[in-house]
C-alpha cells in the first residue's frame, strides 16, 4: 500500500489528447512507484468526446457533462489534454462546441491564477527565432491573473452615438472597462512572491501605472506584498517595456506577475522563445481543485498516428506534482528527465532537426519510454 493516495480526474478530450494522456499516466505511475504515492486516475469526458457521448445518450448535448464537473470538484487535481477538431466545427448559432467545455470547467472551478512556465532547453535553442546566445538559462514563470481586467469588466456597445459620425466612422462606440479589486490583485501577487522564494528570488510585477488607475492600485498592492518578502528582490516594469525586454534580454526574468490581458499577450510572446508548442505546459489554480494542461490544442492534423509530442502533457504532470501535491523533489526529477532526454538527442517529429539521425526519431510512446527511463535514473 502506498503511503498516500491522490485522486486525479483525467480528461483526454479530443485529437491527440488520448495519445499524450496515455503517456502522462504511465509517467504518473512511475512517479508513484518511486515516491510511494498512489495516483488514482479516473477518465472523464470533455469537449468533442463529451458532445458525441451526450448526443448518443439522447440527453442534453454538453461539452462538460455534470458528472465530469462533479468529479473534478471532488478530485485532488485535474489533468486535461486538449479539446476540439474539425468534426465539431458547427458554426450554426446555438450549436454546442468543444471549447465551451474548457471555458466552463475553468470558470466552475473558480480558477483565478494561470501559470505558464517558459523554459528554454539548450538542446532546442536553435528552434527559436531568437538568437541562441540570448536564450541561455531562460526560465521564466509567468503568473497571470484570470478573473479580472478587461475580459470581465463592463462591456457596452452604443450604436449611432450622436456626433460620432463626425469622425468619419459609422457612429458606433464600444467600451470594455478594466476593473480590479485589491483582493484579486493581492492573491496572485502574493502567490508570485511565495513562488519566487522557492525559485531564484526575483519578481517582476508588470503594469501600466503611468496611465492606468488599475495599475496604480496593482503597484500599491505589489509594494505592500514585497515588503512582507524581504528575501525576494522585486521590480515594477511597464508592460510595453516588458514586451521589449522579453525578446531583448529574456534571461533576466524569474517570476513575472501581471493582470489578465497583459498576461495573455506576454505569455504567448514568451512561449515563442522556446520555438515549440509541444513543450509548454500550464496550470490554473484557484481555491479548489487546480487544472493542469498543455498550452497546445488537439492537433487534429496528426491525431491517431502516434507521433504527437507528449512532453507538454508530461510537464503538466510536473506542475501538478509541484503545485497541487508539494512533491517538489519528484517534479525536479521529472523536469530533469526532460532535459536529459533532449540532451541525448531524442526527438519526436515536431522537434526533430534535419540532422536528427533516424534512430533518434521517436513515436509518442517511445518518447514516453525515454522519459520514464530518464526519470527513474534520477528519482
Ligand atoms: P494546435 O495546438 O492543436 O496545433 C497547432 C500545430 O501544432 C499543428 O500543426 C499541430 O500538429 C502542432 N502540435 C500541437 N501540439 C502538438 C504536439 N503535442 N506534438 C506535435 N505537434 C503538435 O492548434 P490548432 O491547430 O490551432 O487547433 C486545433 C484544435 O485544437 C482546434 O479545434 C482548436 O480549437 C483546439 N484548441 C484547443 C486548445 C485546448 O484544448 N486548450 C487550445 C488551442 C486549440
Ligand atoms: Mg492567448
Amino acid at each position: 500500500m502506498a503511503s498516500r493516495t491522490y485522486r486525479i480526474v483525467t480528461l483526454p478530450g479530443d485529437g491527440i489528447g488520448p495519445e499524450i494522456m496515455a503517456e502522462a499516466k504511465r509517467v504518473l505511475a512511475s512517479v508513484g512507484r518511486a515516491y510511494d504515492v498512489e495516483f488514482a486516475c479516473e477518465d472523464h469526458l470533455i469537449g468533442g468526446a463529451a458532445i458525441d457521448a451526450t448526443r448518443a445518450a439522447g440527453g442534453p448535448v454538453s461539452a462538460l457533462p455534470d458528472e465530469t464537473l462533479e468529479a473534478a470538484r471532488a478530485a485532488d487535481a485535474v489533468l486535461l489534454a486538449a479539446v476540439g477538431g474539425p468534426k465539431w466545427n458547427d458554426t450554426t448559432p446555438g450549436a454546442v462546441r468543444p471549447e465551451q467545455g474548457l471555458l466552463a470547467i475553468r470558470k466552475q472551478l473558480g480558477l483565478y491564477l494561470n501559470l505558464r512556465p517558459v523554459r528554454v532547453y539548450d538542446a532546442l535553442a536553435q528552434a527559436s527565432s531568437i538568437k541562441p546566445e540570448l536564450l541561455k538559462g531562460v526560465d521564466v514563470l509567468i503568473v497571470r491573473e484570470l478573473t479580472g481586467g478587461l475580459y470581465f469588466g463592463r462591456h457596452e456597445r452604443n450604436h449611432d452615438v450622436p456626433g460620432a459620425a463626425m469622425g468619419g466612422g459609422a457612429g458606433d462606440t464600444a467600451l470594455d472597462s478594466m476593473e480590479y479589486s485589491e483582493l484579486e490583485i493581492e492573491r496572485v501577487v502574493r502567490w508570485a512572491f511565495d513562488a519566487a522564494e522557492r525559485r531564484r528570488g526575483h519578481v517582476t510585477s508588470v503594469d501600466k501605472a503611468n496611465v492606468l488607475e488599475t495599475s496604480r492600485l496593482w503597484r500599491e498592492v505589489a509594494h505592500r506584498v514585497a515588503s512582507e518578502h524581504p528575501s525576494v528582490e522585486s521590480e515594477d516594469m511597464l508592460v510595453d517595456n516588458t514586451a521589449m525586454q522579453l525578446v531583448a534580454r529574456p534571461a533576466q526574468f524569474d517570476v513575472m506577475v501581471t493582470e489578465n490581458t497583459f498576461g495573455d499577450i506576454l505569455s504567448d510572446e514568451a512561449s515563442m522563445l522556446t520555438g515549440s508548442l509541444g513543450m509548454l505546459a500550464s496550470a490554473s489554480l484557484g481555491d479548489g481543485t487546480a487544472l493542469y494542461e498543455p498550452s497546445h490544442g488537439s492537433a487534429p492534423d496528426i491525431a491517431g498516428r502516434g507521433i504527437a509530442n507528449p512532453i507538454a502533457q508530461v510537464l503538466s504532470v510536473e506542475l501538478m506534482l509541484r503545485y497541487s501535491f508539494g512533491m517538489d523533489e519528484a517534479a525536479d526529477a521529472l523536469a530533469g528527465a526532460v532535459d536529459d532526454v533532449l540532451a541525448a538527442g531524442w526527438r519526436t517529429a515536431d522537434i526533430a532537426e534535419e540532422t536528427t539521425p533516424e534512430e533518434r526519431r521517436l513515436s509518442t510512446s517511445q518518447m514516453g519510454d525515454r522519459l520514464i527511463e530518464a526519470f527513474e535514473a534520477r528519482a
